[in-house]
């Protein structure tokens, strides 16, 4: 556990100290749950987003992609569900006066039970070396069994009870399992109640006519509520989809995970809309599909999951969450959602409008039923960036620290740095970033000895440092290194576009999906 807070603690002063992510307003000691990306953050998050846009609505002829406004009229969340239904089961520690969310410290309770799962099946693993069976390990060590069903148990309670809207069942479940408050240690709670997570807000100067609003707590209803008039202007035929990436605002209660659970964060989902009956098949396809693309950046088949939910939101008939290995854990990264025609049908009843559509081989009209896919671009941030991290060994007995980000998402994708500062090396540097610079973000970098600045560009997770020397004077060929691998390689300056083109192509990367 505490290798895992030093590992978390890592990431969030690497994330600081090389321009990554910020606290917001940190001159004035931040605000909880809100961030700040930086120089290379931004980058970083951009470069995620394009990834996720091109990979949906690029590349599928029958997803078109929208940019909705954060301010809706406020009965879309009436019609939605958000105004009654969009809370979190909240439980105060009477003694520390700290809040919790009442599900997540009983999730966390199961989480250390997998966590002694995890420890069991490493032990084995070393004893059994490679006649190892994980699958007939899981299914037939007494103790692994034992662990596993109590956690399905205590899950399965905590999804009815939730289902049920029985809070009291969920505090007795926090008080059977001897849950502490985390700060403290004391086990005195208050009683579970449920709290709306909107923000609100006003729209308009005098205080007698403002209207209450609402900050979207998901983007999902800007594409609901455009549907028909996408539909229509894009001629589009069911199957089709509408994608969108923009903020979104929660009003957080359990906000101590750096960029995991943010007040204010960004959204990039997918509403793909299909004939009634469908949904099944759509929803398999979609979870597959998803999934294709996290891999696609190369993280470790390992260290995805799905998981599907026992306890569903008020719109669906079916979901599974895509899990990711962060630094504290497997959780949510991604969610699927099959949402029937809940929130058309709810958006037709509440404003009187059809939002149907003619299906011309069926020859009938009828409300589309929905396959969500939403990623929070923050917690894809985070599983990129955390995982990058390493602290490697070198032959040399010294540690270098690296940030191995997939080359096609680096912020920076070279560093071109002269041997010296004199002697008509800086200009033929500068000369190469005046070259390379309309295809690539570029850096120059002059400052202290060429090994520190490599180690710096490692850091910052720059994928080529190319090195100006007195050679390139004479032949017109650079030094190229590789982050990953740190090789280098002798090569004529002409040759830089292609070589850093292959590793950085998107489109490669891309193919690597289907
Ligand atoms: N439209 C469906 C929807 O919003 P959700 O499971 O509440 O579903 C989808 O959110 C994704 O948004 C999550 O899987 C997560 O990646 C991201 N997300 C949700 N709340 C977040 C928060 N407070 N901070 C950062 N990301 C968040």
């Amino acid at each position: 556990m505490a290798n895992q807070e030093d590992d978390f603690k890592r990431v969030i002063s690497h994330a600081k100290e090389y321009g990554y992510v910020f606290q917001s307003s940190e001159i004035y000691d931040g605000l909880s749950a809100v961030y700040d990306y930086a120089q290379n953050g931004a980058e970083l998050k951009k470069n995620i987003r394009e990834y996720w846009w091109k990979a949906m609505v690029q590349l599928n002829e029958n997803i078109v992609g929208i940019d909705a406004a954060i301010f809706m009229h406020p009965t879309t969340w009436k019609a939605s569900g958000h105004v009654d239904a969009f809370n979190d089961p909240l439980i105060d520690n009477k003694d520390s006066k700290k809040r919790y969310r009442a599900d997540v410290l009983v999730e966390d309770y199961v989480a250390k039970i997998e966590a002694k799962i995890e420890k069991e099946v490493a032990k084995a693993a070393k004893r059994f070396g490679t006649a190892f069976d994980q699958d007939q390990f899981l299914a037939t060590n007494e103790r692994v069994v034992e662990y596993q069903g109590k956690a399905d148990e205590i899950l399965k309670r905590l999804g009815r009870s939730l289902e049920n809207e029985d809070l009291a069942d969920v505090k007795d479940l926090i008080e059977e399992l001897d849950i502490a408050c985390p700060m403290s240690g004391s086990k005195n709670w208050t009683e579970v109640k449920q709290f709306n997570l909107m923000f609100g807000t006003k729209l308009g100067a005098s205080a007698e006519s403002a209207m209450d609003l609402y900050l979207r707590p998901e983007t999902a209803q800007g594409i609901f509520v455009n549907f028909l008039n996408v539909q229509k202007t894009g001629r589009l035929k069911i199957p089709f989809g509408i994608a969108q990436t923009g903020k979104a605002f929660r009003n957080e209660i359990v906000a101590r995970q750096f960029i995991f659970r943010m007040r204010e964060f960004e959204q990039m989902e997918m509403q793909f809309f299909i004939r009634p009956g469908s949904q099944q098949e759509w929803y398999e396809k979609w979870k597959d599909n998803r999934m294709k693309w996290h891999l696609s950046l190369g993280m470790g088949k390992e260290n995805y999951r799905f998981h599907d939910h026992e306890k569903l939101a008020h719109y669906a008939d079916a979901a599974a969450d895509i899990e990711f290995r962060f630094p504290f854990g497997f959780k949510e990264l991604e969610g699927i959602h099959s949402r029937t025609d809940f929130d058309l049908s709810q958006h037709e009843k509440y404003s009187n409008k059809k939002l149907q559509y003619f299906d011309p081989e069926l020859k009938e009209n009828y409300v589309p039923y929905v396959v969500e896919t939403s990623i929070g671009l923050d917690r894809m941030f985070l599983a990129v960036f955390s995982h990058s991290l390493r602290e490697e060994e070198l032959d040399n007995d010294t540690t270098r620290t690296v940030l191995k980000l997939p080359a096609v998402l680096a912020p920076t994708k070279a560093a071109v740095l002269p041997l010296v500062k004199k002697d008509g090396l800086p200009e033929v540097a500068h000369k190469i970033i005046e070259d390379l610079k309309w295809d690539f973000n570029v850096v120059y970098d002059e400052k202290d000895a060429v090994g520190r600045r490599y180690r710096r560009q490692d850091a910052a997770g720059t994928p080529f440092c190319i090195t100006v020397d007195h050679q390139s004077l004479e032949d017109e060929t650079v030094t190229i290194r590789h982050r990953d691998s740190m090789e280098q390689q002798r090569v004529a300056i002409t040759d830089l576009k292609s070589i850093i083109h292959k590793e950085v192509d998107m489109k490669t990367w891309l193919h690597r999906i289907v």
